[in-house]
């Protein structure tokens, strides 16, 4: 009752009104969530993949990890701010949404792995070399969650809201 009061509230409010009326402003922010998405993407699918050990072996995981986690961080915050762009223009229809607290579960899993992968391989990346068994989990849970975030995205339009 109190989040569909405060929808009601936020939907009333200027600056979503703005969101809501100017024509261009929707499309282009779901544009910029999406090449964020795509940044995102590839960057993890490079990561994990190399943890699983099919891909740029060539590289150290500590080089690799240089290379794309500032992208991934920096990603997530364009999701972030672009993503409650959206929420402010059409509060209830994700806020009032079971998938999307789902795909922010999965998001908040997901980052705290991100960034346990981080803290390790600051360390010199020896730990995942040496624990084939442990890098090829984490890359696969972490495949997965991203999956499942990017399948939420979507299925939010599909699920009926408050
Ligand atoms: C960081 C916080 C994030 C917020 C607040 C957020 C919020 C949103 C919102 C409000 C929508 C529109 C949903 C709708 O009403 O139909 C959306 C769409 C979507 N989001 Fe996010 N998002 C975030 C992060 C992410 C991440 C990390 C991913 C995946 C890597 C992602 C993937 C998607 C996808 C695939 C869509 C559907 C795009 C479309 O069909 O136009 N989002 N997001």
């Amino acid at each position: 009752m109190m989040i569909s009061a405060f929808c009601e509230w936020l939907s009333n409010t200027a600056v979503s009104m703005v969101i809501q009326n100017v024509y261009w402003i929707i499309p282009t922010v779901q544009t910029v969530h999406i090449l964020a998405i795509a940044t995102v993407m590839a960057s993890v699918v490079m990561l994990d993949f190399r943890l699983l050990g099919v891909a740029a072996r060539s590289q150290t995981l500590p080089e690799l990890a240089h290379r794309f986690l500032p992208w991934i961080w920096g990603a997530v915050v364009v999701l972030l701010v672009s993503g409650s762009i959206l929420i402010t223009a059409e509060p209830g229809r994700d806020l009032l949404n079971e998938v999307f607290y789902l795909k922010m579960s999965l998001l908040a899993c997901v980052l705290v792995l991100t960034f346990g992968f981080q803290l390790l391989v600051r360390r010199g990346g020896e730990f995942w070399e040496h624990r084939r068994m442990i890098a090829r989990v984490t890359a696969v849970v972490s495949l997965v969650l991203w999956v499942g975030i990017v399948f939420c995205g979507r299925w939010i339009a599909y699920v009926a809201h408050g």
